[in-house]
């Protein structure tokens, strides 16, 4: 397929990093060029082109600019009907999409993290894309959500990764600092992590079923959890979360 990725940034290098290798063509727009050099000189099949060049050439182009850019840039570009455009981009409605991306009918809006580049990721979709589905499928979870608010939602669902990463860096910090080896406390973090997740993946432990087997009365975990609620953690994340609604529409 042929694929082109206007904006190449952080999240269009970690996209294009998890479609190499599948005998795809891949043009990426030349802003950021230091990034756009990078990728074509890693990626079998990547080239870097002018946006007019990346929307021309491709079948399938994916919106990877911040909105403000969005809507000055996506109007002059040669977008057709019979391609499809997937955003990636917060900010920008389908509505606004279907009129900066115009006569190009086969729009959806997804939202890619940086796991994308390695697979295994989690792809929320508005509304169901064929070309999403064909182009990532088969390497990471891409299921469409039922609505635009809801995938807005999911937006602010994303955002729980820097604050969850940054309390584990955090409590990595913490061991490191009594332990005297803080990259072993960073790799014995992540791994316990890494295990429960994948206790989630591989059998129907939800996050209660976690918890409970956390939960022993006067144990070490059962009494962190309970300061961390006691101290209002948990209120601030929601309070966070909620503090994005306006945003969001939501
Ligand atoms: N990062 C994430 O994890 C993530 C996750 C989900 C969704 N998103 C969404 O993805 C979008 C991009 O985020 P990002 O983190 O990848 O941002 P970023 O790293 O700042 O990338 C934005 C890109 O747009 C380029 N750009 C600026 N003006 C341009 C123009 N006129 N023509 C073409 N490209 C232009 C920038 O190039 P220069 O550097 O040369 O200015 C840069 O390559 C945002 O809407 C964000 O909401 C990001």
């Amino acid at each position: 397929m042929r694929i082109g990725f206007i904006g190449t940034g952080e999240i269009a290098a970690a996209m294009v990093r998890g479609l190499a290798g599948r005998g795809h063509q891949i043009m990426v727009s030349e802003r950021n060029a230091q990034v756009a050099a990078q990728l074509a000189a890693e990626v079998d099949g990547a080239t870097v082109a002018a946006n007019a060049d990346v929307v021309a050439g491709s079948d399938v182009v994916f919106l990877c600019l911040v909105a403000d850019v969005a809507r000055q840039v996506l109007p002059s570009l040669p977008f057709r009907a019979d391609q499809a455009v997937i955003s990636v981009m917060v900010d920008v409605s389908h509505d606004a999409l279907q009129q900066l991306c115009a006569p190009a009918t086969d729009i959806a809006m997804t939202i890619p993290l940086s796991a994308i580049s390695t697979g295994g990721s989690m792809l929320p979709v508005y509304p169901a894309s064929t070309a999403l589905t064909a182009l990532f499928g088969d390497s990471d979870h891409v299921f469409a959500v039922a609505s635009e608010a809801a995938l807005n939602a999911h937006f602010a669902g994303s955002a729980l990764s820097a604050p969850l990463i940054a309390l584990m860096q955090t409590g990595a910090q913490w061991l490191g600092d009594q332990t005297g080896d803080p990259k072993a406390a960073e790799g014995y973090v992540a791994g316990v992590f890494a295990g429960f997740l994948r206790q989630m993946a591989t059998s129907d432990a939800d996050f209660d079923a976690l918890l409970q087997g956390l939960a022993t009365e006067g144990g070490l975990n059962a009494s962190l959890k309970a300061h961390m609620q006691e101290t209002g953690a948990h209120d601030a994340l929601v309070a966070g979360l909620e503090a994005l609604k306006p945003r969001l529409g939501l």
